[in-house]
């Protein structure tokens, strides 16, 4: 079977630079897809003088020759979406409804989520650290089975009905809370406005992507967030609200089991995480200071301050077992140039105990420390190589080291945010370039 489909998605807790992998891959694909989560994502891309940040919008809108999908797994804001193409195309990009498609089952993510996201950040009890976009609310009313979904809006019969099973939800948590409650038929005429702009990008994605598949199109999965803000594998409750890994993607898109043929796994070559949970290989002091501003560890989404760490092998190659990965991407490894020692934790103690596995438990979580191995680091640099041969030789035994402990080859390393600032170690996609030149002309007809 020929490599075609491909999800990139993260192995640590996000920010892992899967926008830069997404847009890079992006080239050579004919879809991108979001398949999960929401605009809590941001994902960087620079392309030549111009930095675009992404947060709903496919990394492949900026390709013009590209159609970019956002699949039914997504739960969309549609004024962040409306934005969000707004300032990409005041930016000179061009979006039309031949280059975005947005799933008819979609369900719509509304103010009065973001409303209670925000609510129950504010209580410590419910305090997790959110981005306060409102995607866990939004992802609770759709299991709940009362979202509004995009194709709703084209069936004026039954959108009051959605949206009184909607309210009788939400108006009995806003009577608990004391705030106003919220009027039906100001909702209806709400819902119309805000979808408007988006309604002629919505369409039956799933059939659209299965008939691009069918006939050879070489697919992209960006994946958001990462495997340890999983709800099921990550760090619960210190997770987002949806499954990160690609084991979503035939769930998210309509394309089912067999959606995928290789998984890249995003990788920072140390650890960082927006948000409270468990970190167990967390820094403070002068080197946590340092890595995180030589690798501008700053949210993309909601400007926090990303708390920085040593690279946590064991958790990683947990993420690579439960992720299904076939190959890594290893991004930033420019940060760590010029330091004396790295460490890479290679197992825990817990307790007193070893072990060679992160716990489920929170607690458990929240007690592991880390057991390191540590390693020379260089006095090069790895910024802008292009090639693996011209790193310097403890960065490219820091890297095979990782491959080791991680159990997954490096295939891709990211060397700065260019575009161009990338070794190829092993073409994820090369497969399918080898079928598509072999196919290309059945594509275009
Ligand atoms: P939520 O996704 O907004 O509900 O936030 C839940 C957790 O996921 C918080 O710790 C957020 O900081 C984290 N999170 C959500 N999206 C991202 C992302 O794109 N990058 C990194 N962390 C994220």
């Amino acid at each position: 079977m020929p490599h075609q489909k491909i999800a990139i998605v993260g192995t640590q807790w996000g920010d892992e630079g899967k926008g830069k992998l997404s847009d890079w891959i992006a080239e050579r694909a004919d879809v991108v897809v979001r398949f999960q989560g929401g605009h809590n994502a941001g994902h960087t891309v620079v392309v030549g003088e111009t930095t675009y940040k992404l947060n709903l919008l496919p990394s492949g809108v900026l390709r013009s020759d590209t159609l970019s999908v956002i699949g039914n797994g997504v739960v969309v804001d549609p004024l962040a979406l409306a934005r969000e193409i707004e300032s990409v195309r005041a930016a000179g990009v061009e979006i039309s409804p031949e280059t975005l498609l947005v799933a008819d089952n979609a369900p719509m993510l509304l103010p009065l989520h973001a409303d209670l996201d925000g609510l129950r950040e504010d209580g410590e009890a419910s305090h997790i650290g959110t981005t306060r976009r409102g995607i866990g609310p939004a992802y609770e009313d759709k299991v709940a089975r009362r979202a509004v979904r995009f194709g709703d809006l084209q069936a004026p019969d039954t959108l009051g009905e959605r949206v009184e099973r909607l309210l009788v939800h939400h108006n009995m948590l806003r009577r608990g809370s004391g705030r106003p409650e919220l009027d039906g038929d100001a909702l209806i005429a709400e819902l119309r406005r805000m979808g408007e702009p988006i309604l002629p990008f919505v369409g039956d994605a799933a059939t659209r992507l299965y008939e691009l598949v069918e006939r050879g199109a070489i697919v992209v999965f960006e994946g958001a967030q990462g495997a340890m803000l999983d709800t099921d594998h990550g760090t619960y409750p210190y997770v987002t609200s949806s499954n990160t890994t690609a084991a979503q993607v035939g769930v998210g898109t309509g394309l089912g089991a067999h959606a995928v043929d290789h998984v890249l796994g995003v990788t920072k070559a140390y650890s960082t995480r927006v948000g409270a949970g468990p970190f167990p290989t967390e820094l403070d002091g002068a080197l946590a200071d340092h890595l995180a501003t030589r690798g501008h560890e700053v949210g993309t989404n909601t400007g926090r301050n990303r708390r920085v760490g040593w690279f946590d092998a064991v958790m990683v190659r947990q993420a690579v077992r439960f992720g299904g990965v076939d190959s890594l991407a290893l991004t930033k490894i420019d940060v760590l140039d010029g330091l004396d020692e790295l460490k890479i934790c290679t197992g825990y103690r817990l307790d007193g105990e070893a072990r060679a596995t992160f716990p489920s438990g929170v607690a458990q979580q929240a007690r592991v420390e880390p057991v390191y191995e540590t390693m020379p680091g260089w006095s090069g640099t790895t910024a802008g190589v292009r090639a693996r041969a011209d790193l310097p030789s403890a960065a490219a035994r820091y890297i095979e080291r990782l491959e080791e402990l991680v159990g997954c080859p490096v295939a891709v390393i990211s060397t700065g945010p260019d575009r161009d600032d990338t070794i190829i170690v092993h073409d994820p996609l090369a497969r399918a370039l080898q079928f598509a030149s072999e196919t290309a002309d059945d594509r275009e007809e």
